[in-house]
């Protein structure tokens, strides 16, 4: 079999596959990527996922508005570690000019590959302002901000949406129209309405559809559970990539295991020494961001890391889930207030089987 050496990290891929995922310039490889999820994908964890095999990671959502005041908050959302990368800048907002300009600060700070656009958001507080979803009622309105956008910066723009607001409205073929005469250089579909959230099936005929109808990359995204998902909605819909969303959390193997399987190469699952130390990387590396964004709002710093562990509650029952001794620690875990005392517990239950 013939090989062929890609860009980053050590991807490996049989030359009967499909050329590398291209975004303008920028390669992306595997074309399995980590969705944007708010509360979740801080950049502790998304070094993780990339460092395992995911392609693509996104910021949490930001607002344009935010970056233009120089929010504290707002600009910690946009710090990235050394070795996140790529990584896309994802925004929301609702005016052309504003975002332009907080794209052109984006583009400044030198750590972005690309810049993404949120027209999928169905949180009202961002409705109301016009953002998110609810751009999806204005196609025109899209084309202007992702022309607008695009002529502010070098940098690629690219937007993600879902396929409607309601069942009764799924517009995603003129909306993908939008992004691709603004100047878009790839489109992530979620294929759920705004009004489902992220409940129910995603409908990923219709993605397939708008694979179809432009000629910018499609990336599909909804309801994968597996990696053998993520490759099959490769295989099946035809999709130029794959945005895997809550199946990552607590598994971002899943990442390393899709890797393997797009490249016909054997999966080991982790043992649990390596979950462990993957667990004790992630709250370590949450704790230091946390503390960094406590500095920069000027808030009191929590040294012996309780918010820190609140925080790291709803990924830590993810890593364990299936573990007999989760149901019987669950309570003690979420009562833990220490990180050395979590790792402790969490070693106890993972490595000494301590139930
Ligand atoms: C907790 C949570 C937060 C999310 N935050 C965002 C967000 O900030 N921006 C965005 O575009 N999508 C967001 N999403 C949607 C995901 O990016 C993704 O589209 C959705 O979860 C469907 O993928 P999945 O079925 O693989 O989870 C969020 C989803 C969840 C569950």
């Amino acid at each position: 079999m013939f090989f062929v050496i890609c860009q980053h990290t050590q991807p490996i891929l049989p030359m009967n596959h499909s050329p590398p995922l291209k975004i303008a310039d920028l390669i992306i490889d595997p074309p399995f990527m980590l969705a944007p999820m708010a509360g979740f994908t801080k950049s502790p964890f998304r070094s993780i996922c990339l460092r395992l095999g995911c392609g693509l990671v996104f910021t949490e959502l930001v607002t344009a508005e935010g970056i233009l005041r120089h929010r504290p908050r707002t600009m910690h959302y946009l710090e990235t570690l050394p070795e996140e990368t790529p990584i896309a800048a994802h925004i929301y907002g609702n005016n052309p000019d504003s975002m332009a300009e907080a794209a052109r600060v984006i583009e400044s700070l030198n750590r972005f590959s690309l810049i993404d656009i949120n027209c999928g958001c169905p949180v009202p507080k961002i409705m109301r302002r016009g953002g998110g979803a609810a751009l999806m009622k204005d196609p025109e309105k899209i084309r202007k901000i992702v022309e607008t956008v695009s002529k502010a910066v070098s940098l690629p723009v690219t937007v993600k949406t879902r396929i409607g607001l309601t069942p009764d409205s799924i517009n995603i073929s003129r909306v993908a129209r939008a992004v691709e005469e603004g100047g878009g250089r790839a489109i992530f579909i979620h294929g759920r309405t705004a009004n489902n959230r992220h409940n129910g099936p995603a409908d990923w005929e219709t993605i397939a559809r708008i694979k179809d109808e432009v000629s910018i990359p499609v990336i599909g995204n909804g309801g994968i559970t597996t990696a053998g998902e993520a490759v099959k909605a490769i295989k099946e819909y035809g999709v130029d990539g794959v945005m895997i969303g809550r199946a990552a959390i607590g598994n971002p193997w899943i990442f390393e295991e899709s890797l393997s399987r797009w490249t016909d190469q054997p999966f080991t699952p982790p043992t649990d020494q390596e979950r462990f130390e993957v667990i004790t990387e992630h709250l370590q590396k949450l704790h230091r961001f946390m503390l960094a964004e406590a500095r920069i709002r000027k808030r009191t710093l929590d040294k012996s890391g309780a918010a820190t562990c609140r925080h790291f509650y709803g990924h830590l029952v993810r890593y364990l889930a299936g573990d007999p001794g989760l149901t019987k620690f669950r309570k003690e875990i979420i009562q833990t207030t220490s990180i050395d005392n979590l790792l402790k517990k969490t070693r106890l239950l993972l490595l000494n089987k301590g139930y």
